[in-house]
């Protein structure tokens, strides 16, 4: 048996909604199918403006935009995420304040964000990771005190609630990503999710490279031209269609991954008990969408050798991210090792086993079989 970690569901009218674009002969952005994914969000998310973009790293580049940072201007991050979420601020010349995370969530320690703001600080991007939400209630309070705007990069978190909002509907901005690893993909794709109704008119802009051709479209002006900064953000109708047959059946996919989740944890769950591993933790405020199982193991080295023990096995299991802080960029803002102990400590320990729509129950078997034969030996 050889299980890899991932592959990208297929929801089943994937082909017949590209057939159809090709039929209409429009193959360029914000046709038929964009307007019916941003739709199909907006109404489920309760968002009131959602833009598709070519990736979740764009869509977090057009968040910073929008917020007009400028050199010198500080944002709160966690150190423990993909290197996009602090890109996208560092390219407008603003300075990553890293935060720890908290032990149980992996999420950005809400605790520590209030010691980190100076009247440099301009705004707080959070990220909902494996798509359990941020403690947003105390963030949000923290940001409301200070005047900071809220970017949450839910990137991981399509679909999935804090206290009954949907993740990325809560901060000034959001974003998710249809990378071909997330719940609901495109192969490359994103979203803009747009709270503060004053950023949407801009966030338009800014997707048609600093041009009004949005609201030429509409109708709302008789010729489009340069208004602002810009570049062109928005996906071909060929990918739209693609996403639209999965967001169509989102609550089916999110099913299916609650179904390998439950039963991943079902079966893990005495190894925890034996303090061999630790599980996810869920708060009770989140209903996640079931993005990824992960395991921690106690170190660094059983986690490495547990890796090449599955590989060995054929089951690919990986881990992520590896700290900001601490990378070369982070090094160039100041920051060493041993500044966040959390992000370093389960960022060297967590191990994220396969997990994808189609993988069977006798494929999950294999994979927990292989995992205690190691952990008992
Ligand atoms: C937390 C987080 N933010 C941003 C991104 C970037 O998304 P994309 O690959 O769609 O550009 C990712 C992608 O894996 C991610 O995990």
């Amino acid at each position: 048996m050889k299980i890899l970690f991932n592959i990208p569901a297929y929801a089943g009218n994937e082909l017949r909604y590209i057939s159809e674009v090709f039929k209409n002969r429009k193959l360029s952005g914000d046709g038929e199918f964009t307007k019916k994914c941003s739709l199909l969000m907006e109404e489920k998310f309760n968002a009131k403006k959602v833009l598709l973009t070519t990736s979740g790293t764009h869509a977090l580049d057009m968040a910073a935009l929008l917020l007009n940072l400028k050199p010198g201007d500080e944002v709160i991050v966690p150190s423990y995420t993909f290197t996009s979420t602090a890109n996208a601020f560092v390219l407008q010349g603003a300075i990553p304040i890293f935060v720890d995370i908290r032990e149980d969530t992996l999420n950005i320690d809400e605790n520590l964000i209030e010691e980190k703001i100076t009247n440099k600080t301009k705004a707080i991007f959070v990220v909902h990771y494996a798509g359990v939400a941020c403690e947003m209630d105390t963030i949000i309070k923290i940001a409301e005190k200070y005047k900071l705007y809220v970017v949450e990069d839910a990137a991981q978190g399509v679909n999935a609630k804090y206290k009954n909002k949907y993740l990325g509907t809560i901060g000034d901005l959001g974003i998710y990503s249809f990378h071909e690893t997330k719940n609901y993909s495109c192969g490359e794709g994103g979203a803009l999710v747009i709270n503060n109704k004053k950023f949407i008119e801009r966030a338009e802009i800014i997707r048609e490279k600093g041009t009004n051709r949005s609201k030429f479209f509409r109708g709302e002006v008789n010729k489009y031209g340069w208004v602002d900064l810009g570049s062109s953000y928005l996906p071909s109708e060929i990918i739209a269609a693609t996403l639209y047959a999965q967001l169509e059946k989102m609550d089916r996919i999110q099913k299916k991954r609650k179904s390998i989740f439950e039963y991943y944890y079902k079966k893990l769950r005495s190894l925890e008990e034996k303090k061999l591993l630790r599980l996810p933790s869920v708060p009770e405020s989140c209903n996640q969408n079931y993005h990824m199982f992960y395991i921690v193991l106690p170190t660094e080295k059983r986690r490495n050798d547990l890796m090449r023990f599955l590989k060995t096995n054929n089951i690919l299991a990986v881990f992520h991210y590896l700290p900001l802080h601490s990378s070369k960029m982070g090094r160039k803002f100041g920051y060493k090792k041993n500044d966040l102990k959390n992000t370093e400590s389960l960022s060297s320990r967590i191990l994220r086993l396969p997990f994808y729509y189609d993988l069977s129950k006798n494929e999950i078997d294999y994979v927990i079989k292989n995992i205690k034969t190691f952990i008992e030996k």
